[in-house]
């Protein structure tokens, strides 16, 4: 992993929005008072969420709150990769290269990224700031390879089954603006099998209950005999 520092360009202050400081509150109550440092990685992701990346001024602001050394706020910040230390495009597009996805065609993925976007890295812009896109490791979703995840301020779901043209027309429909489905393109629900033929895991009764033998627990009344 890379040196990971703060952006040399910062702004002047950071404040946590109305939206914001509700989420906050849910945190700073989930722990007592002289552990509120324990709410430090979802303040920090709800600094992220709101401005996309995390400022120095944010660093500053989550220490206060927590009665935290700043440094103690920053090393966090520095050590989880998921923090964005530096502005990302609107859309972060996070290609996982890890083998099962690259034996299904990831390469093919970061051509698509590397021709609409540019050059691989998140603090690496487009033309129009919407995207920036970068290689990650296996998101675990490999059974659906190849895959990427998009990280906006809607959230970060994963886009599955992917093909060049695939993804090309996901960013196609970012960059109009438009709601795009998450999960796999391909017409799967979720990880089951292609070929519509094969019946796997689909009797109701694997699921329903009717299966299973009666069982006495020990500090249960024996079961009494039917009829
Ligand atoms: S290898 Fe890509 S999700 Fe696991």
């Amino acid at each position: 992993m890379s040196v990971r520092r703060l952006a040399a360009e910062q702004p002047q202050s950071f404040a946590f929005s109305a939206e914001s400081e509700e989420k906050v509150q849910f945190w700073l109550k989930k722990y007592p008072e002289d552990r509120a440092a324990s709410a430090v990685i979802p303040l920090l992701w709800l600094a992220q969420k709101q401005e996309g990346w995390v400022s120095e001024p944010a660093i500053r602001l989550i220490g206060e709150r927590l009665g935290m050394p700043y440094i103690r706020v920053y090393e966090v910040a520095t050590f989880y990769t998921m923090f964005n230390l530096t502005p990302v495009g609107e859309h972060l597009i996070q290609v996982c290269g890890t083998t099962p996805c690259w034996l299904r065609g990831a390469d093919d993925l970061k051509a698509v990224c590397e021709k609409r976007i540019g050059k691989k890295g998140r603090e690496n812009l487009s033309a129009d700031g919407k995207f920036s896109w970068e290689e990650v490791e296996c998101l675990g979703a490999c059974a659906n390879a190849p895959m990427v995840q998009i990280a906006n301020k809607a959230g970060d779901y994963y886009y599955e089954d992917l093909t060049a043209e695939g993804l090309e027309k996901i960013l196609d429909d970012l960059q109009a603006g438009k709601e795009i489905k998450q999960g796999p393109i391909s017409g799967r629900h979720a990880s089951e099998p292609t070929q519509s033929t094969v019946e796997t895991l689909k009797d109701p009764s694997l699921y329903d209950g009717s299966r299973a033998k009666p069982i006495t627990l020990p500090n249960s009344e024996p079961a009494k005999a039917e009829g």
